[in-house]
């Protein structure tokens, strides 16, 4: 099975990268453009109204925009979402040519450093992003963009910061190799070598490779909206989406908030830690700052077990090596039956549900989150369940990803 899993591993972030579009900004768990198509394929009618209620990065939204599909994407990341819409954008010939001549502008002002006062991101240990010369280069970017406010569109502006933020994770100590990210050595230059040269040239690559997929067509705008998959009903219409394709988050412990801080503390959607750990707190599965100090303080009701046979003892036994995370565990599918009850709300009668997930493992102990998704889907009333492996993970033994599916009645 391991060596059939392996031919699907071009459905991973990594396959998005060259397409157009799909690789302006990358997000490690996002997933690939191959698998959205392969699921709408399969099961595509006419009448289609597609959901993705976690949107990450928008690759459910993008595809269907492209192929003239109505859908509807939320999420509680605000950035995520200013993300998606722009890479939903249709872009006339004029928003285009403005893009291009608004790059000059910031290639002149960064030539000629004509900014004194540079505006840094109020991210904590912000030397460790960025050297100085960078950070002074990167400010001078930002304030000639929002300088520029009144002259460009808001279309032609937010294409400018797509390639900002392109900028701003190539020239940071961010490192994506593993699953989530860390930090590298800022690397010493010579003094031949300047950062404003370097981060010319990557600005450069950058503007041309969004203008030249910034061109293709988009058949059909998504909906884009702020909402909290919790309470899905009380914002998008009842009894409504034929086709459900996401991918929530996995129970891992991998906080988006914090691989996504850089591009939120520039762009102006985070101030400070606490508003960080409070949007991860938000989040089905974060346990970034605050989000984990409030989950090791989190009991759940009695009143509402999780209906998966083994799940008090697969808790029982994370709980023997860390009370936290066995709360943590158990916070994230309360989470998610709360989330489920409102899918079903929401989906049409008939309606596929599509969930790609992924398991996890703690110390020795295996979560078989697919297990469990199906489990909850079954005792919310989906029929039809289906679990189909995807691909192994590369990143630990055991560690698979599986589309789940089902349909409601
Ligand atoms: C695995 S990512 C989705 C990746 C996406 N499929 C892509 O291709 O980029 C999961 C998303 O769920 C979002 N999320 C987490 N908790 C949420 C909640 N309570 N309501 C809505 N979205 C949430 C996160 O912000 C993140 O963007």
């Amino acid at each position: 099975m391991t060596q059939q899993l392996g031919l699907f591993n071009h459905f991973t972030h990594k396959a998005n990268l060259k397409q157009t579009r799909y690789g302006w900004l990358r997000l490690t768990p996002a997933y690939s453009v191959h698998l959205v198509e392969d699921i709408l394929d399969d099961a595509l009618s006419g009448d289609a109204i597609v959901l993705d209620p976690f949107c990450g990065t928008g690759t459910t939204a993008l595809v269907c925009a492209e192929r003239g599909i109505p859908c509807t994407t939320t999420d509680i990341n605000p950035f995520l979402l200013w993300l998606t819409a722009t890479k939903t954008q249709s872009y006339s010939t004029k928003d285009l040519t403005d893009f291009m001549s608004a790059s000059e502008k910031v290639i002149d002002s960064v030539t000629h450093n004509t900014v004194n006062e540079i505006w840094t991101p109020p991210i904590h240990q912000l030397e460790k992003w960025w050297d100085h010369e960078t950070l002074h280069t990167l400010g001078n970017i930002m304030h000639v963009i929002h300088d520029m406010k009144d002259t460009y569109s808001s279309k032609t502006l937010d294409i400018l910061k797509i390639a900002f933020c392109r900028v701003l994770i190539i020239h940071s100590s961010a490192s994506f190799n593993h699953q989530s990210m860390s930090f590298k050595k800022h690397t010493n230059r010579s003094i031949f070598d300047k950062a404003v040269d370097n981060i010319k040239i990557t600005w450069e690559a950058a503007v041309e490779s969004i203008y030249d997929a910034a061109h293709t067509e988009i058949r059909t705008q998504p909906g884009v909206h702020l909402c909290d998959a919790k309470q899905l009903s009380a914002l998008l219409p009842h009894n409504h989406y034929t086709h459900v394709i996401t991918s929530p988050p996995y129970p891992n412990r991998m906080s988006y908030i914090r691989e996504l801080r850089p591009y939120m503390y520039w762009l102006g959607y985070l101030k400070d830690g606490r508003e960080a750990g409070e949007l991860d707190w938000q989040a089905i599965g974060g346990t970034w700052g605050i989000a984990t100090s409030n989950t090791g303080k989190w009991s759940p009701p009695t009143t509402r077990p999780i209906p998966y046979a083994q799940f008090p003892e697969i808790l029982g036994g994370i709980a023997t090596k860390s009370d936290i995370l066995s709360r943590y565990v158990h916070k994230y599918f309360y989470d998610m039956v709360d989330h489920i009850s409102e899918l079903l709300v929401v989906t049409k009668s008939g309606g596929s549900i599509n969930y790609i997930v992924g398991n996890s493992k703690f110390y020795d102990i295996i979560i078989p989150t697919e297990e469990v998704f199906a489990a909850l889907f079954k005792a919310s009333g989906f029929v039809d369940i289906n679990i189909k492996p995807i691909r192994k993970r590369t990143s630990k033994k055991e560690l698979y990803e599986y589309i789940v599916s089902a349909r409601k009645v």
